[in-house]
């Protein structure tokens, strides 16, 4: 599944917040004339990351019990229902979880970040 799939993705240059408002990780639902968008935008060594905030396995936000949503180790995205577990940097699944998490491109420019344009579809491997 795309970001684009969900009925309430926002288009390319909403604001998403502030970047001084992500330290490692922050879920935000965006408000748009489409609806309600709920993302996870993470901010990484190789920059920013954001993510359908939706997990795979049975569509809960990855926050649904709590808000450690990232491993001790930094490299891992959690989700707190039944613990599945994705790459940080590309969302891909590593367990408990059929695929990944929906990747959304996100620009950091003048101090906001926003939805970006499409970014490449991934490939099974990814997934
Ligand atoms: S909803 Fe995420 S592991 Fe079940």
């Amino acid at each position: 599944m795309s970001w684009r799939d969900y009925s309430t993705a926002p288009p390319s240059g909403t604001v998403v917040c502030a970047s001084n408002a992500v330290g490692t990780i922050r879920t935000i639902v965006i408000d748009s004339p489409r609806g309600r968008f709920p993302m996870i935008v993470v901010r990484t060594s190789s920059g920013i990351r954001a993510y359908v905030n939706a997990c795979p396995h049975q569509y809960l936000p990855l926050d649904y019990r709590g808000d450690q949503v990232v491993s001790a180790c930094g490299g891992k995205l959690l989700c707190t229902a039944h613990g599945a577990s994705f790459d940080i940097l590309s969302g891909s699944v590593l367990s408990g979880a059929e695929c990944g998490l929906d990747p959304v491109p996100v620009v950091e420019c003048d101090d906001e970040i926003r939805i970006g344009t499409e970014m490449p579809d991934r490939t099974e491997d990814e997934r």
